[in-house]
Parts: C-alpha cells; sequence; structure tokens
C-alpha cells in the first residue's frame, strides 16, 4: 500500500477561514493576500508584454534581464556584488523557492532547525523530503530567539536552519546581533540557512532589514528567499526568487529544472523594467507603517494587548485580560458574533500551544480596517 506522505497535513488556517467566510457578511482580516492596488505601471508594463506575445518558455533560471535587475537591485540595497548568471533563480513565488531549496539539501533522516511560530509551508516541505523538523519556540513577549537554546539542538544530522525575517505571523525582525549568532553557530559545520525574507520592504519606526546577505561568510552557506507578489501587491503572480553562492545554486537548479522547469515570461519582463527603473521601496514600508499605526490606534481603546509589531504587515492581539477560551474557540466566537475573522496563533505551532493571542493582517483599506476594529472595541 502507498502511504500517504504528508497524511496530517490539513488545509492552512487561511485557506480554511477564507472558505468560512465566504458568502457572508464577516470582514476577513486573516487574508494571506494583501488587499491593496498595485502600481498602475507595473500593471501596464505586464500588458505590454503579454499583447508583445511573449509567449515562449524563458530560461530555466529565470529570464536574465529579470536577474540582472535583481542583481542590480541587491548590489544597490545591500552593496552586494551577485552574479546574475550563477547565483540568483526566478522561482514561482517564495512558496516553490522554499520547497526547492528544501528538497536539494534535505534527504532521509536530516534535522532541520526552524522556529515557531513557523509560516505553514516549511514543515511540510521539510517532511516530504524525508526530514525531521526540529522545533524551537521563539522567545515571548518578544518573538526573539533563543540562540542558546539552537546551539543545543545543533548535532551531526543538523542540515539545515530555516529563519524568517520580518516574521510572519509576530512582526519580529532580526538584529545585527542575530545574524553574529547565527553566524557563530553554523560556522565550522556543513549546516546550510534558508532565509526567508520575503517581507524585507516591510520594516518600521526607524529600522532597517537585516538581511542574511549582509554578512559575507554567513550568505555563502545560504539560500536568501524573497517574493515579488508580496514586494510589489501581486501575490497572484507568483513570482519570487532566490539567491544563494554559486555551488549551492547548481544544486538548487537541478531541482528547479524538474519542479517548475521554466516561469511565466511576460511577468517577467514586466518585473525586470520595474525593478530597473519604477520600483520606490521608501513608499511601500510607509504605506505598511501607516495603515499598522491606523488601525493600532483604535484598537488601543480596545481590551487586547496590542503586541508590537516591526515589520510584516500582521499585528498579534493578545487577550488573556478578555478571556480564558482556547485561541481556536475565541476565533470562531468573534467572527461568528461580530462579524471579523482573525487567525489563532496557535496553528503556527506544531504543539498547538495556545498562549492567548490572535492576529491579522493590516495589508488592507483603512475603511475595511476601520470597520472591523470598531467592532473589536466592543468586545
Ligand atoms: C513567510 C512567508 N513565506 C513565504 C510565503 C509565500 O510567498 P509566495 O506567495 O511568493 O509563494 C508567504 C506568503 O505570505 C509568507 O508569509
Amino acid at each position: 500500500m502507498i502511504k500517504e506522505k504528508l497524511s496530517i497535513i490539513g488545509k492552512d488556517i487561511y485557506t480554511v477561514i477564507s472558505e468560512l467566510v465566504q458568502d457572508t457578511e464577516i470582514i476577513n482580516l486573516a487574508k494571506i493576500s494583501p488587499d491593496i492596488p498595485c502600481s498602475t505601471k507595473l500593471t501596464d508594463l505586464a500588458t505590454k508584454y503579454i499583447k508583445k506575445k511573449s509567449t515562449e518558455y524563458s530560461h530555466p533560471d529565470g529570464l536574465i534581464e529579470l536577474r540582472e535587475a535583481v542583481a542590480n537591485d541587491l548590489e544597490k540595497r545591500y552593496g552586494v556584488q551577485i552574479s546574475a548568471q550563477n547565483e540568483i533563480t526566478i522561482t514561482a513565488g517564495a512558496t516553490q523557492a522554499m520547497y526547492t531549496a528544501i528538497s536539494s539539501f534535505v534527504k532521509e533522516g536530516d534535522e532541520v532547525v526552524l522556529f515557531e511560530p513557523a509560516f505553514n509551508s516549511y514543515v511540510p516541505a521539510i517532511q516530504s523530503n524525508g526530514g525531521r523538523p526540529v522545533f524551537v519556540h521563539r522567545k515571548r513577549p518578544d518573538y526573539s530567539i533563543d540562540w542558546e537554546a539552537v546551539q543545543k539542538l545543533i548535532n551531526t544530522r543538523t542540515k539545515l536552519i530555516i529563519v524568517n525575517t520580518p516574521h510572519n505571523p509576530t512582526g519580529a525582525i532580526f538584529t545585527e546581533e542575530d545574524i553574529a549568532r547565527l553566524k557563530k553557530i553554523t560556522n565550522g559545520t556543513k549546516i546550510n540557512v534558508i532565509s526567508d525574507e520575503i517581507f524585507e520592504h516591510m520594516v518600521y519606526d526607524g529600522s532597517k532589514h537585516v538581511s542574511v546577505l549582509s554578512n559575507k561568510q554567513l550568505a555563502e552557506r545560504s539560500v536568501i528567499i524573497s517574493s515579488f507578489g508580496i514586494s510589489f501587491n501581486v501575490p497572484g503572480w507568483k513570482i519570487g526568487y532566490c539567491v544563494a553562492s554559486e555551488d549551492l545554486m547548481a544544486r538548487i537548479r537541478k531541482n528547479q529544472q524538474f519542479q517548475v522547469n521554466t516561469v511565466n515570461t511576460p511577468l517577467q519582463y514586466a518585473l525586470a523594467d520595474y525593478l530597473r527603473e519604477l520600483v520606490n521601496y521608501e513608499t511601500i514600508s510607509k504605506q505598511f507603517e501607516e495603515k499598522r499605526n491606523f488601525v493600532n490606534d483604535i484598537l488601543k481603546d480596545s481590551r487586547f494587548e496590542i503586541i508590537p509589531s516591526k515589520g510584516t504587515f500582521y499585528q498579534l492581539l493578545g487577550y488573556s485580560q478578555i478571556s480564558e477560551e482556547k485561541d481556536t474557540e475565541f476565533a470562531r466566537k468573534i467572527m461568528n458574533e461580530y462579524g471579523v475573522a482573525l487567525f489563532p496563533l496557535s496553528v503556527f505551532y506544531h504543539d498547538s500551544i495556545d498562549h492567548k493571542i490572535l492576529g491579522f493582517s493590516f495589508a488592507r483599506d483603512e475603511k475595511v480596517l476601520s470597520k472591523a476594529a470598531k467592532q473589536l472595541l466592543k468586545i
């Protein structure tokens, strides 16, 4: 009999909630997609390249024009020299980049250290490649990483450490100190690092995103993943990229060519032009920071505890002063009685640990945020 590989994995929380709220008046703040218009310059470029009949397959590593635009962009932002030819691959979103990187490194019995709460695609990708996830809880209340605890878990089976900064869904961000600790732990080992940095343009309060790319020695053993979908409000386009040293990238590309072959061509042309000439990163973080402040300004008069979000477009709310119910139950109650869908944080932990915390996305129109937040004030 064929054993189902991912028998314990159910639908992700965003899909579950979107199915529950379908055809109802419930305001869904547990949406994974930002609900914000993208740049019309970008859609104009997409239209132009679709009309130009850019219909052929592009190169499996990605259109060279887009890889070059990414290399220039990374040089401008992080001062790093990355080879478009050998060290950048365009992927069908960050999810595919993550799966392909994991499947390039992890084999039966390998251990992969990851931090919870964790984005839902990491564990299934590890398990379907025969790996064993080794979980470390982020420290509360700031969701920073306990590097001492990580050090104790490292052994000869440790193959990979997966990090995510800015972190979905807590909004925690890496500091230079985190990078230094990660570098120290991996120094002299064969451990690879995957750094999910898809929220790199959403960092607030004057802080800067600290990329794994900023440290040459750490970057050499790492794969850095980003997503144009999240950066430019086009999540449904499903295009992202990963960066890795030539050796690591050669391994990733072997899998890439069979897992996805090539990513759609016209949108790669559009993104290449957009990155080269039109992108303005400052407006991205400003726009999201304003939304965070807007909604939190209303929620400060609620009974919820606002847990500071330093990045991403997610906000966590503690409710231990309001109810003792489990977060899944309390989320359901708020949805049914107050008409707002929030996500329970426990679903991002393998052991479903419940700290009485709910979360939401503020990547929504301010009218929607205002209406939802005013409902939450009634609780
Ligand atoms: C942390 C994290 N990683 C990866 C992804 C997937 O990104 P993509 O849509 O580019 O596959 C998401 C989507 O929101 C995410 O939040």
